[in-house]
């Protein structure tokens, strides 16, 4: 039998919403057709927006969205996207797969679908191709008030107000493919960069550095110790790779090697995070620069007979299973970790919503993040939690539990891919007056396909009470629950 003991006397502090924040590139399907058909599309939409997609974002309560990528954001010239649209510039997208971006989707129209979606704004900034101040230009477009010849701009394309942008990352991967630098390089140029991204009126920004790539605790190093005071927080990418990047593995085939291997990689990022964070702490021993994770996901072959650069997977309980553990992840580490965003909101990567022309599917990952919602801003509660272990060494359960208004949600993962695990949940010092659980489970490779669209989705799970206050509950092999607890 497994336990799972929550104790909310032991808090690593408040989960920040922004944990659950997604990420969207002008990469493939995310953006166009996505995200945004043009108000002539015969798809329904709201100025552009597809509706059936913003109100399945909403639903999940998608509280921050980054823009316009990933490497995108570094041949981005925000200019380009502005203005009339017959007269924005014609542009090929070279990162991604060579198609023309005609740049109908710019800056208005990014903020029209936070607006929409009800979240805030993170929009990335250019420093591989761009200059200081194209993105000094940018900021005071977004947020000044100013009597400016720039603001005029913003204005004359139907803009009064100021956008009150609150989250700006200086770059991104820029020991990539934003310029392939050194970090003692970027460090200077970070330096130089945000000095002229300027606060306006209330407003104050972000001001986020582009980090490293998983474990590469140089540039960490390197960065802190020459730029730490200038930044507000710093981001870090790790992708799930299931093999290597030469072949990933396809994302509805895995076998029993591939499952683990694949839930080894993700529960790396747990010790990557720890890894960072012990470096950040010797140039920040007050905390006050934040992790922002603002890649993360599975990352698996190109699907089979789509656009190679357009980077297309579907979406399984494998992938569910490792959102589970790895924003249980993130919900342990919340005292530092304080954003996430996930690779990609819609068609590319381990997105949450899959399109096809009109139609439209939620992915299993979709309903881990609905039910995690509950967690956002939050009193995380710790969580001690007894339980076998897989053949790849891991724990067979991954929980992480939180408070707010005298509820206590507990989401846990049984990553067996074979064995059910019967687990009590105890509360210290506690006992629960009533509980109620969710559960969504399946095989491996199980999926929601244009077809058969409800194949995996959440269902609700009997669990009972014994007089102790024992919560018993039975979770199958490879599922998430997530448990609503009144106290
Ligand atoms: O998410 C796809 C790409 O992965 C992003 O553009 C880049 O930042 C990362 O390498």
């Amino acid at each position: 039998m497994d336990t799972i003991t929550i104790r909310p006397g032991r808090s690593a502090g408040t989960i920040n919403r922004n944990i659950y924040g997604h990420f969207s590139e002008h990469l493939g399907r995310c953006i166009y057709n996505g995200m945004y058909v043009g108000e002539d599309s015969p798809i329904p939409n709201v100025n552009g927006m597809r509706t059936d997609v913003v109100d399945a974002l909403k639903r999940i309560r998608v509280p921050v969205l980054r823009w316009p990528g990933g490497c995108f954001a570094d041949e981005y010239h925000w200019r380009d996207g502005i203005g009339p649209k017959s007269a924005r510039k014609r542009m090929v997208n070279t990162h991604w797969g060579g198609v023309v971006e005609d740049n109908s989707f710019g800056t208005h129209e990014f903020m029209e679908l936070c607006r929409q979606i009800g979240c805030e704004p993170y929009v990335n900034g250019n420093v591989g191709s761009g200059t200081v101040r194209e993105m000094s230009e940018w900021v005071e477009y977004l947020n000044s008030d100013g009597d400016s010849t720039v603001v005029m701009e913003r204005w004359a394309n139907g803009r009064k107000e100021a956008y009150g942008v609150k989250y700006w990352g200086v770059g991104n991967e820029n020991w990539g493919c934003g310029g392939n630098m050194r970090p003692e390089y970027y460090a200077d140029l970070f330096r130089r960069f945000q000095t002229y991204c300027r606060d306006y009126g209330d407003n104050k920004l972000t001001r986020i550095a582009c980090g490293p790539n998983g474990g590469d605790y140089n540039w960490t190093d390197t960065l802190m110790k020459q730029a730490g005071r200038y930044m507000d927080a710093l981001t870090l990418h790790h992708y799930t790779v299931p093999g290597d990047w030469r072949d990933k593995g396809w994302a509805t085939e895995a076998d029993e090697e591939r499952y683990y291997l694949t839930l080894k990689k993700a529960d790396a990022m747990d010790g990557i995070i720890a890894g960072h964070l012990s470096v950040m702490d010797k140039y920040d021993p007050d905390h006050r620069v934040g992790l922002i994770v603002d890649e993360w996901g599975c990352w698996h072959n190109v699907e089979r007979g789509t656009v190679p650069g357009f980077l297309y997977q579907q979406n399984t309980m494998r992938d569910a299973v490792v959102a589970a553990l790895t924003l249980n992840i993130f919900n342990r580490h919340c005292d530092r970790v304080v954003m996430a965003n996930l690779a990609q909101t819609v068609n590319v990567l381990q997105a949450v919503i899959l399109t096809d022309g009109a139609d439209m599917l939620l992915t299993p990952t979709y309903h881990v993040f609905d039910m995690y919602k509950a967690h956002q801003d939050a009193s995380e509660a710790g969580c001690g939690v007894y339980c076998g272990r897989l053949p790849n060494g891991l724990e067979r359960i991954s929980a992480s539990a939180s408070v707010k208004d005298g509820v206590i949600t507990l989401t846990a993962a049984n990553l067996s891919m074979t064995e059910a695990s019967d687990a009590r949940v105890s509360i210290e010092d506690k006992r629960p007056a009533s509980a109620s659980a969710r559960i969504m489970a399946g095989g491996i490779n199980d999926c929601n396909t244009f077809d058969v669209k409800a194949a995996v989705e959440p269902v609700r799970l009997d669990v009972s009470v014994d007089n102790a206050g024992t919560i018993a509950l039975t979770l199958p092999p490879c599922s998430v629950a997530s448990l609503t607890i009144h106290v």
